[in-house]
């Protein structure tokens, strides 16, 4: 990968591994096996042409070296659901720390009630465990900085796209989804067993039914993006965002000036919420200290909890 377009000597690479050059043989045509697009042979050296957009371990270990998401990678190439499969997997023991990275989920879940569509390899479908030792409440502010680092990673690889936070998670690019984020938990009244992130990503989908009112990072641009650089640049994000949260006691605090810089909908924006069976409409007021989204209606100021926001 440090030389991806120069030839390199097979003695070379067996040297830099401890190696001898029939082993370097070896795992080149493992590699090959995998996808990965090696020219050239023990004779001529080899020389590295491309390397599939597979959310390997092995790759995004280390991309992600010094941050909490190092360790315990796991990859799929199909599952029902990263967001199920972390919850379980939490409920065992798994650390703080592990990653839930799906090529394709045939049962991916979203907020309520809904479903997340999850082609494969199109998005980035990740979900994370956490243990903070933080109550509950705290977890709202936890929610809104993973949209943030959402945000923050797609700037980050493309600084011309910029998207809009919508509360409390959806990512949005020209008033369309780009990005949906479930947290899940597991806790008791005044304290967090476990949290799971769940981030589906919509990246090089060619097309969207119309109703869905989705986009991709693929769509906005024109162009193909790597879902391996984007990976990094999101985890990397939110393990920023995290541990300032845990560590730092002013972060809420930031986290929620920054969300409502980075969103249209926060201030000023006519809405209609949808919450338990029941809806209202007014105008958004900001958010609340813990991150609960303000709506002035004509019959007073209202809180939301939960519900889902649309434009009116
Ligand atoms: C939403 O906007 O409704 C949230 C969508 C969250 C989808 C992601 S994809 C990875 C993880 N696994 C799931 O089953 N859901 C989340």
């Amino acid at each position: 990968m440090e030389h991806a377009t120069v030839v390199v000597s097979g003695t070379k690479i067996a040297q830099e591994i401890s190696s001898n050059r029939s082993e370097v043989w070896r795992l080149i045509q493992q590699l090959r096996g995998l996808g990965v697009d090696v020219a050239g042979q023990p004779a001529t050296g080899y020389q590295l042409r491309s390397v599939p957009d597979l959310l390997l371990p092995e790759i995004l270990r280390s991309l992600l070296r010094g941050t909490i998401f190092d360790e315990h990678i796991h990859h799929f190439y199909k599952i029902g659901s990263t967001n199920t499969a972390a919850m379980g997997a939490a409920a065992e023991g798994a650390p703080e720390g592990s990653v839930f990275l799906a090529e394709e989920q045939t049962a991916g879940r979203g907020r309520g009630a809904n479903s997340w569509q999850s082609q494969r390899s199109t998005g980035i479908y990740c979900s994370v465990i956490l243990r903070p030792a933080l109550p509950p409440s705290e977890i709202l502010a936890l929610s809104l900085a993973a949209g943030l680092a959402v945000r923050a990673a797609i700037d980050q690889v493309d600084a011309r796209v910029t998207a809009d936070l919508k509360w409390p998670n959806d990512v949005l690019i020209g008033g369309k989804k780009v990005c949906g984020i479930l947290t899940e938990m597991n806790a008791e009244a005044t304290r967090v067993r476990y949290i799971v992130v769940g981030i589906g990503l919509n990246v090089n989908q060619p097309t969207f039914p119309k109703e869905l009112g989705a986009t991709s990072l693929r769509l906005v641009t024109g162009s193909e993006w790597s879902r391996v650089e984007l990976v990094g640049a999101l985890l990397k994000s939110l393990d920023r965002e995290y541990r300032q949260l845990v560590d730092d006691p002013d972060a809420r605090e930031s986290i929620l000036l920054r969300f409502a810089e980075s969103s249209t909908w926060v201030q000023g924006k006519k809405v209609r919420i949808d919450e338990n069976g029941s809806a209202f409409e007014g105008t958004t007021e900001g958010l609340d200290s813990r991150g609960f989204l303000r709506v002035q209606t004509p019959h007073g100021m209202q809180t939301v909890l939960s519900g889902t926001v649309r434009e009116r």
